[in-house]
């Protein structure tokens, strides 16, 4: 049974990419500094709780997700004092800081791997994964998951170090008792300091299974997927009721476990409500629906129907038994408002308003994305230059490169999913770079700035920023929205999510148009005549008989 109510349940997280949300001295890449100046921008909004991607001494082969001090601070975002500064005036506005705790991987920079490659007699070798080749080749087939092998040689001692993500981002081997306590008490320290949890990055990944076998071959990968030998392996439970036990029962946190591999079944493992490891999961069912041959590269659509199916699922499966964690972005996926709703000038606002009132108003602790608040698009960059990500650079040398996919082609496919989408400065204003940087930024900002930005939408009560305020405000405060049951209706409708909440004798019913044609909507035995508009995108008039182009609305009856 659920025990007394965490504050983590009700506070809405703000998501902030330091390199890309405000730069303080110019030099065009974003700073603890910057963040500090733009704290009342997110009380404003509602913020509770900002999760603060990784901002530790790191070469930044992966945007600081390759760590080589845990306990530094990135030059580029400023000093451990800016650090202490910027947490205490977090706490002084009542909000809370939750930090990236990246500890699947270090970077190939960090001391223990520099110490582990010299030798295979050094006490740091078993720090890390390191095979002999396999038949003269590497120990097995596994992909990284920025395209290329998971394995690279080191010239030295003639075996391999497992990486999966980039050759820069070793992977540390959690089966070293040694290891795991170093983590722990690094986390520890962290606490000390007084932060108020950790986002675990690919938490789910940290247990391989030790006979690393050969993974299923796909259309368009030459490596195999190695995801179902690392993702939710044999040991994970183990390692993580373990640092429950070591640090994380120690603290008042919040703690979100990235869940890559998760879905309900497995989130009930991690993260139910009895199960002594995390508090939530980041799972990605929602945000991988439609692949195509090439798995997250490609331009579809999202089907409706399916989306209705995973989010239901968690939902339904949850209830009484964990927590979800709500959100539409973060800095691996493209900006919602383009890929779920449309983001031409006409129909920007409201669908993303539109989405908004379809996600936040179901069960879970709600989480927004820098710019999303705003409905900041698409990057939109034609040229592959513009482009930052090591993985859109890693895949397109193998595509194009390998002579697959066509330069047209794969840059499509990077426009639409590409994760530098949601990496181009923060829109603040209509000076030159929006506001973000008086410098050259470290990635160009989206041309649309000019239109798009906080200040102009802080000053129109019709804005998407005004829109969000409210929102949070009215679930803040609403039983029905916080803990009330959930049921999909119309399932199988194309065009209509449309979902039912129940609780303490109140009714609430959610009906959003996806599509920008008009949808009657029809839900028998709803008590119509007893119910009044909760929130809608379009004002006040929505119409019980049917859904304007991207019109979302509630309807609460109690
Ligand atoms: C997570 C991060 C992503 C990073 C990867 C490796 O998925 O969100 O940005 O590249 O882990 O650390
Ligand atoms: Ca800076």
């Amino acid at each position: 049974m659920e025990k007394k109510r965490e504050w983590w349940k009700d506070s809405l997280v703000y998501q902030i990419y330091p390199r890309s949300f405000q730069d303080s001295n110019g030099d065009g890449i974003g700073d603890l500094n910057g963040i500090r100046q733009r704290l009342s921008y997110l009380k404003d909004l509602g913020v509770d709780v900002i999760w603060l991607s990784p901002v530790y001494q790191s070469p930044n082969d992966d945007n600081g997700y390759d760590i080589s001090d845990y306990q530094a601070i990135m030059e580029e975002f400023g000093t451990m004092e800016d650090f202490d500064a910027l947490l205490g005036e977090i706490h002084g506005l009542g909000m809370k800081l939750v930090m990236d705790l990246v500890v699947n991987h270090t970077s190939d920079e960090h001391p223990w791997f520099q110490e582990s490659r010299r030798s295979r007699e050094n006490p740091y070798r078993d720090y890390y994964i390191w095979k002999e080749p396999k038949a003269g080749g590497m120990p097995n087939n596994w992909a990284s998951r920025f395209r290329g092998p998971a394995w690279t040689r080191d010239e030295d001692t003639g075996m391999y170090y497992l990486h999966i993500f980039s050759r820069k981002q070793p992977d540390l081997n959690w089966e070293n008792p040694q290891v795991r306590k170093k983590i722990y008490e690094m986390m520890a320290w962290w606490g000390n300091k007084g932060i108020d949890g950790f986002r675990m990055d690919v938490i789910s990944m940290l247990s391989k299974d030790p006979a690393y076998p050969d993974g299923e071959l796909k259309e368009g990968n030459p490596y195999g997927d190695g995801q179902p030998y690392y993702a939710n392996g044999p040991r994970i439970h183990e390692f993580l009721k373990e640092m429950n036990r070591e640090v994380l029962s120690r603290f008042d946190w919040m703690t979100v476990g990235e869940g890559v591999g998760v879905g309900t079944k497995e989130a009930l493992e991690y993260a139910g409500f009895d199960s002594g490891e995390l508090n939530m999961m980041f799972h990605f069912e929602h945000m991988e629906l439609c692949p195509g041959p090439y798995g997250k590269w490609n331009t579809n659509p999202v089907d409706l129907v399916q989306l209705k199916a995973v989010l239901s699922c968690w939902q339904q499966e949850l209830e009484d038994r964990a927590w979800n964690s709500l959100f539409w972005e973060n800095h691996d996926y493209p900006r919602a408002v383009s890929r779920f709703g449309n983001d031409s000038p006409k129909y920007r606002e409201l669908s993303a308003k539109m989405l908004a009132i379809c996600l936040y108003l179901m069960k879970g602790t709600p989480y927004v994305y820098q710019g999303q608040e705003l409905a900041m698009t698409n990057c939109g960059f034609d040229r592959l230059e513009d482009f930052r990500d090591i993985e859109i650079h890693q895949v397109y040398e193998e595509m194009v490169g390998g002579g697959k996919l066509s330069h047209e082609e794969m840059m499509g496919y990077i426009r639409h999913t590409g994760r530098d989408n949601a990496r181009t400065p923060m829109q603040w204003e209509d000076s030159p770079n929006g506001g973000f940087t008086e410098g050259t930024p470290w990635i160009p900002v989206n041309e649309n700035y000019r239109t798009i930005h906080a200040r102009e939408q802080m000053g129109r009560e019709d804005s998407v920023y005004a829109f969000y305020q409210k929102l949070f405000r009215l679930r803040k405060a609403s039983r029905v929205v916080r803990e009330g049951t959930y049921r999909l209706l119309l399932p199988e409708h194309p065009g209509l999510f449309v979902y039912e909440r129940e609780g303490e004798g109140e009714k609430m019913l959610v009906a959003c148009n996806f599509t920008s044609d008009r949808q009657e909507l029809k839900v028998p035995g709803w008590p119509w005549q007893e119910a009044k508009l909760w929130l809608g995108n379009y004002g006040s008039e929505s119409d019980m008989a049917g859904l304007r182009p991207y019109e979302g609305a509630a309807w609460i009856k109690g």
